[in-house]
């Protein structure tokens, strides 16, 4: 496990804290780590809003419910059935798409072993069953901890749907694209195979009140907030050469008329990555 696997942990008690606040989430995942954080940015955040700029829980807020709305669209249209959540930390979606699907929907609740262990006790999972955890260390390659051997676990005849939250922006670019390697390669083994993650481009807006949000995120994150690729092309073709057979970045702006999360100050800070790929690509 990396230095960074271990400093972005604790973020994911501040980003179920905003779940849950925001009704998306079950109290058993609200944890009073989650809640100290809160409190502590509260002041911060609420001076950006009153400037009109963005605030952390106005971009979680949209990544959150833009990955949500092509994951249920991608359910529903009967494509996916098995779905792996990599770092899912506090995320409630696994609740919330079991409840919405049931037991046609497989969900794996991945995380590093702390975690994942955090995350089965709130939620009495196990690592068997429809609704599962795993504990796993997504920059792996072989072994019990690794993606493949999740994957071999699942049923290799179902499409298949692979999430980051939160995730990418606290690694360097070269292990980003490890990631993206290991989850096409991970994707193509089933019939049909979607990437859903949110990632930070570097901004083309230079605003000061950008350029401080940014810094007030880093220092949040102790100094490991990493942007990227300097436009969606370099992205996109980053996502192809990992081995991705289609590609494309949503601005959260463009779904402002159906979810109104995608319409707070600082939604369009983040791009929504779609990516597909299957086993006619390979
Ligand atoms: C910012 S939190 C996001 C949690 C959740 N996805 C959300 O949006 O609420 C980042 C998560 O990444 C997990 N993580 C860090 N390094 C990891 C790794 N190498 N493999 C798998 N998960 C990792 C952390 O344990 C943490 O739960």
């Amino acid at each position: 496990m990396s230095r960074n696997s271990k400093l972005i942990s604790p973020t994911a008690h501040y980003t179920g804290q905003v779940w849950f606040r925001n009704g998306l989430s079950d109290r058993r995942l609200s944890t009073l780590q989650g809640k100290v954080f809160y409190q502590t940015l509260k002041p911060m955040m609420q001076a950006s809003a009153r400037m009109g700029g963005p605030t952390l829980e106005g971009f979680l807020l949209a990544r959150h419910q833009l990955i949500d709305l092509q994951l249920e669209q991608a359910i529903a249209s009967g494509a996916i059935s098995q779905v792996i959540e990599v770092a899912a930390g506090l995320s409630p979606r696994g609740l919330r798409m079991k409840k919405k699907f049931g037991e046609k929907l497989t969900y794996v609740e991945a995380d590093l072993p702390a975690m994942a262990a955090l995350k089965a006790k709130k939620l009495s999972l196990t690592t068997t069953g429809s609704h599962r955890v795993f504990a796993i260390d997504a920059l792996q390659d072989h072994g019990p901890q690794s993606l493949t051997y999740l994957c071999d676990g699942l049923r290799q005849n179902e499409g298949t749907a692979l999430i980051t939250e939160g995730l990418l922006n606290y690694f360097p670019q070269h292990a980003v694209e490890g990631l993206w390697n290991r989850f096409a390669s991970a994707l193509g083994r089933f019939p049909a195979g979607l990437y859903l993650s949110d990632l930070h481009l570097k901004p083309s807006n230079n605003s000061p009140l950008v350029a401080a949000f940014l810094a007030g995120l880093s220092a949040f994150v102790a100094g490991k907030v990493q942007l990227h690729y300097e436009d969606d092309e370099s992205c996109l073709s980053a996502l192809g050469v990992a081995g991705f057979e289609t590609a494309e970045l949503l601005k959260p702006g463009q779904w402002a008329h159906l979810l109104e999360s995608c319409a707070a100050p600082g939604a369009n800070l983040v791009s929504i990555v779609k990516a597909q790929c299957s086993q006619r690509s390979k």
